[in-house]
């Protein structure tokens, strides 16, 4: 198995008012070429710490993460072409259509004029958004902005995708139409790595799943694998075995 990202000893420390907060503490794992995989874990556990540091946004403490080779840090401009975030806290501009938010995001990444209109008018299609291009996205539902924001993110086709959160607070209809998109991703090849709280999310899609604890790396992997470990009949099951806590919602 090819890996695609390596975290080797990933440490993060906060220092909050005076006070030191490990985040992330000592995380060694790899993700595979072409697989889906997420990360589970109750609030605090370090989830979208470790996400800031792989997408380059924050730097780490100690240890180092690889993605496609480079070395996360110090080669932050070979990165971020070749990944795609969608980050917790949406970030679409409210005042501008939905095409205007995807040609900003091209536009961002240098996306040639003729390739960005011919993904712009695949991906709108391909998440039902085609008759609302020029509408402005502050008046979307929830769904459309989520199916929007998922799609500004590959404009660029990255070949690695982050998604904090992608289904939370959604309905179940749009987390489905959000999933067979993820699906879709992958099977053009890309690595999708998520997070979610949804255990039968994460049980069903993915190929392998992390749980993370209080900044620690409790487990990793297939779903079917952690259940037998843990003799649990349910990724639930797992979680509450492994982190103590119950699920939130
Ligand atoms: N910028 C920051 N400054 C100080 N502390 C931080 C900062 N970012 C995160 N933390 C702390 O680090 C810990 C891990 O937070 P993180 O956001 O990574 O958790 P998470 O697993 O993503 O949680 P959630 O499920 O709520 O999204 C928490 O204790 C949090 O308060
Ligand atoms: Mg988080």
């Amino acid at each position: 198995m090819e890996s695609i990202i390596e975290v080797r000893n990933l440490t993060k420390v906060f220092n909050s008012r005076g006070r030191k907060i490990t985040a992330v503490n000592d995380v060694s794992f790899d993700v595979n070429k072409g697989e889906i995989f997420s990360m589970i874990g109750p609030k605090g556990a370090g989830k979208s710490t470790i996400f800031a540091m792989m997408t380059t946004l924050i730097k780490p403490t100690s240890g180092s993460i690889k993605v496609a080779g480079f070395d996360a840090g110090n080669e932050d401009d070979r990165i971020r072409p070749i990944i795609g975030i969608v980050p917790q806290k949406l970030s679409l501009y409210p005042d501008l259509t939905a095409m205007e938010n995807l040609e900003l995001m091209g536009n961002l990444y240098d996306v040639p004029k003729k390739v960005m209109e011919e993904r712009i008018g695949y991906y709108l299609k391909l998440v039902n958004l085609e008759n609302h291009a020029d509408r402005f996205t502050g008046g979307f539902s929830g769904g459309m902005k989520q199916r929007l924001s998922v799609i500004s993110a590959v404009i660029h086709d990255p070949q690695i995708i982050f998604w904090d959160e992608p289904t939370t607070g959604l309905d179940p209809q749009t987390r489905q139409a959000i999933w067979k998109l993820a699906r879709k991703f992958n099977t053009e090849g890309k690595t999708l790595i998520f997070t979610t709280h949804y255990m039968d999310e994460a049980d069903k899609l993915c190929d392998r799943v992390a749980v993370m604890n209080t900044g620690k790396l409790m487990a990793l992997d297939t779903p079917l694998n952690l259940k037998k470990t843990s003799n649990s009949a349910s990724l639930e099951d797992v979680f509450i075995h492994l982190t103590g806590e119950e699920i939130r919602d």
